[in-house]
């Protein structure tokens, strides 16, 4: 999988999945973009080649992500090809407990920065190129104490299979991956008695969406990948 001299926007770029994701477009030629939200995740991406980090981004601000992708245009060199979006968060909880500030702290994390980064990205895709999300298992696979969470979750992948509709005759091809638990270290200080074995690798999940976010992927639109692993 070549992306050589490929201009790709990575959000979450400096989260635990989103590091493992950036080295893999790296790796593969790309030129990556992160808007980071925090000192955390400038301090996350040091090092890394061929980054170009954007501070002070809240990508659930309508004019913060359009500033960035103006940015990520203004220089000249080449179009933007991809775009994948994997800032977001997590909440856990029973209903009875939750606050409508649950509900709509991940509406804005999950759904709204989504929305946001795709409309700016697919407005700046005049020769094609590809869309990656991220949702998550309780999307698809109902659980308890979760609900806030994947129903935001449930928002991204209807907004990933009908952007795939609607921005096919473009050649903007969207996908996401649904990741069930990361092997993360969060995670893992988290459920401190879990089989971590079983979790799927950020490396691993990282080469599936630099796949979808590839010219290799020349088919494949409007998937909801499960990124399982034996979890
Ligand atoms: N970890 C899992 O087990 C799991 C499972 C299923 C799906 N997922 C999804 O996979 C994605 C990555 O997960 P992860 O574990 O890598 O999460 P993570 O380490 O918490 O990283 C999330 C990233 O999103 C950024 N972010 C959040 N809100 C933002 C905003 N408003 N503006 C700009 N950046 C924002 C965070 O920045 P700051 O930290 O600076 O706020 C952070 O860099 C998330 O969408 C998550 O829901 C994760």
């Amino acid at each position: 999988m070549s992306l050589r001299d490929r201009r790709v926007v990575v959000t979450g770029g400096g989260g635990a999945l989103g590091v493992a994701v950036v080295r893999e477009l790296v790796s593969r030629g790309a030129s990556v973009r992160v808007p980071a939200h925090s000192e955390r995740d400038v301090e996350a991406l040091a090092g890394i080649e061929r980054v170009s980090i954007t501070p002070n981004v809240d990508l659930a601000d309508e004019a913060s992500v359009v500033a960035f992708y103006d940015g990520v245009g203004s220089d000249g060199g080449a179009e933007l090809w991809a775009s994948v979006h994997l800032a977001g968060g997590f909440v856990w909880g029973s209903i009875v407990d939750a606050t409508i500030a649950d509900l709509r702290r991940m509406l804005a994390m999950n759904v709204e920065s989504a929305w946001l980064c795709a409309r700016e990205a697919a407005r700046r895709m005049t020769k094609g190129g590809r869309i990656v999300n991220v949702t998550a298992k309780p999307a698809l696979v109902p659980a308890s104490n979760v609900a806030a969470y994947a129903a935001s979750k449930g928002a991204v992948s209807t907004l990933t299979t009908c952007l795939a509709e609607e921005l096919a005759p473009r050649g903007i091809w969207v996908n996401a991956v649904a990741p069930s638990i990361l092997d993360t270290p969060a995670n893992r200080t988290a459920m401190p008695d879990a089989d971590f074995d079983a979790w799927p690798k950020v490396d691993e999940v990282a080469r599936t969406i630099v796949f979808l976010a590839s010219p290799e992927n020349a088919v494949t639109r409007g998937a909801i990948v499960p990124v399982y692993g034996r979890s």
